[in-house]
């Protein structure tokens, strides 16, 4: 196709089949995947079908956000029939009811009092709405002067300017300038001498949350804002919080007057067990909690933030007619995503899959941990239905090794996912026992004959 083509002359026509050049891929070696594409052409259940007709078993639910499994039946004809029903309604000064009712429903599964759901369309946007939410909560109480924010070491937050500060990705960060100013970061809790080979959370490392308690003697507290955390690391390798570290958090946070932000991108929605958050799991109770993939089962971009009920009542005064937050998309509360999200809930609810991922937690425990003792493997890590393979890297060649067993395992029908050298699995929470043998045993033959 010639780019002296009208533009009409190219609407009529089809794009060349393997003309790949034109889409620049999100977080992907682009030479390296044109010169050997690998293509999915439909999904359903626990499968991807690829381009040249294979099945390809999902151990990693799309990027940990497709919960309930592919083109299940009730969220296909929910969003079929909004798109008829009502494509799209103005997010600002308008509603529609689909909004309001899944609002609820996000806010019922949440803990304790985080009453009030702001609706966004992706992880990195809940992350920078928690962020600008507390910044704003402290100003509207009158302390402005509360404008610091507290990530962690190896933390993933997405890919927003408030997400990339506050996150502790080296490779995320270093091509983007300097950022947001008054940004601290927690060391991370990952320590193979003292936690290798856990099985659940590890017992060492809640002293590492002691950290805080220096970068809050070191700053002011009157000048932090908020703390905000994954409950367990997914993205930079699947790190569990020490037994401990989680509460230890809340009570500096609580005695000193920080909010604390879980970003549960990727636990919420029955990932760590029988229940909508990890909050809950770990028994913590944080004052704001970030979601999206797993709201929508991946089907139509959402995601929410839930608010405690006093932060969003800290913005309910002033004149009635005042807008009283100044930020929101376009597509916030989207109807299709909106029908989408009551859909994916009544599907987790009705199939009881929440319960499903604690009852078949132990036997993916079992399986996974059966695979110590393989080739370079250095670490294995479990909660809830994720697990992960930490692997010794190639000298030299960072990541190469845990990318080719990703290679490997695609060639024989096994969608895994790496981060570094580490193999991190989050299969849909529909997965069966024979499936779950699947994934180890194809992962078993892959690792024994890496380099
Ligand atoms: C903890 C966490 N926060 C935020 C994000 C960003 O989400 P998104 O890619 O939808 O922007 C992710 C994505 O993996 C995540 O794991």
């Amino acid at each position: 196709m010639s780019k002296t083509q009208s533009s009409a002359a190219q609407q009529n026509s089809k794009p060349a089949a393997n003309n790949l050049e034109a889409f620049w891929m999100p977080f992907s070696a682009n030479r390296q995947f044109k010169a050997a594409p690998r293509m999915f052409v439909a999904a359903k259940d626990m499968h991807y079908t690829t381009d040249d007709g294979r099945q390809v078993l999902d151990a990693t639910a799309g990027l940990w956000c497709c919960n309930i499994g592919h083109a299940r039946p009730k969220v296909v004809k929910a969003v079929q029939k909004q798109i008829e029903e009502l494509d799209y309604a103005p997010a600002f000064q308008m509603g529609h009811p689909k909004v309001f009712e899944l609002a609820s429903r996000v806010a019922t599964l949440m803990p304790g009092t985080l009453d009030h759901v702001f609706f966004t369309n992706s992880g990195s946007e809940s992350v920078d709405t928690a962020l600008k939410i507390a910044l704003a909560y402290h100003n509207v109480r009158g302390q402005a002067g509360r404008t610091r924010l507290i990530g962690r070491e190896r933390g993933y937050h997405g890919v927003g300017f408030g997400g990339i500060s506050v996150g502790g990705i080296v490779n995320n960060r270093k091509f983007f300038g300097s950022l947001l100013n008054g940004v601290d970061h927690l060391p991370h809790t990952h320590n193979l001498k003292e936690n290798a080979y856990s099985k659940g959370i590890p017992n060492w490392g809640a002293h590492l949350a002691d950290e805080l308690e220096k970068i809050v003697a070191l700053h002011g507290a009157e000048t932090i804002a908020a703390v905000i955390v994954e409950p367990v690391a997914g993205s930079t390798g699947v790190l569990l919080p020490p037994k401990g570290y989680l509460q230890k958090l809340r009570e500096i946070c609580t005695r000193h007057g920080i909010l604390l932000i879980f970003d549960e991108v990727i636990t919420a929605f029955g990932r760590c067990g029988n229940a909508a958050t990890a909050a809950e799991i770990f028994g913590v109770q944080p004052d704001i909690i970030t979601m999206a993939k797993g709201l929508t089962a991946g089907t139509i971009p959402m995601g929410a933030v839930a608010v405690d009920k006093k932060i969003y009542d800290a913005f309910m005064n002033g004149p009635e007619g005042a807008i009283e937050l100044f930020h929101g998309y376009t597509y916030s509360g989207h109807p299709v995503a909106a029908a989408a999200g009551l859909a994916t809930l009544d599907t987790y609810q009705e199939e009881g899959l929440f319960q499903r991922s604690a009852e078949l937690a132990p036997y993916w425990e079992n399986a996974l941990h059966a695979l110590k003792g393989l080739p370079h493997i250095i670490d294995i890590r479990n909660i809830g239905l994720i697990g992960a393979i930490e692997m010794e890297g190639i000298p030299g060649k960072p990541t190469a090794r845990a990318f080719e067993a990703f290679l490997q395992c695609f060639e024989k029908g096994l969608l895994i996912r790496t981060t570094g050298d580490t193999i991190a699995l989050s299969p849909p929470l529909i997965i069966s026992k024979p499936q779950i043998d699947e994934i180890f045993s194809t992962l078993s033959t892959v690792i024994k004959k890496l380099a």
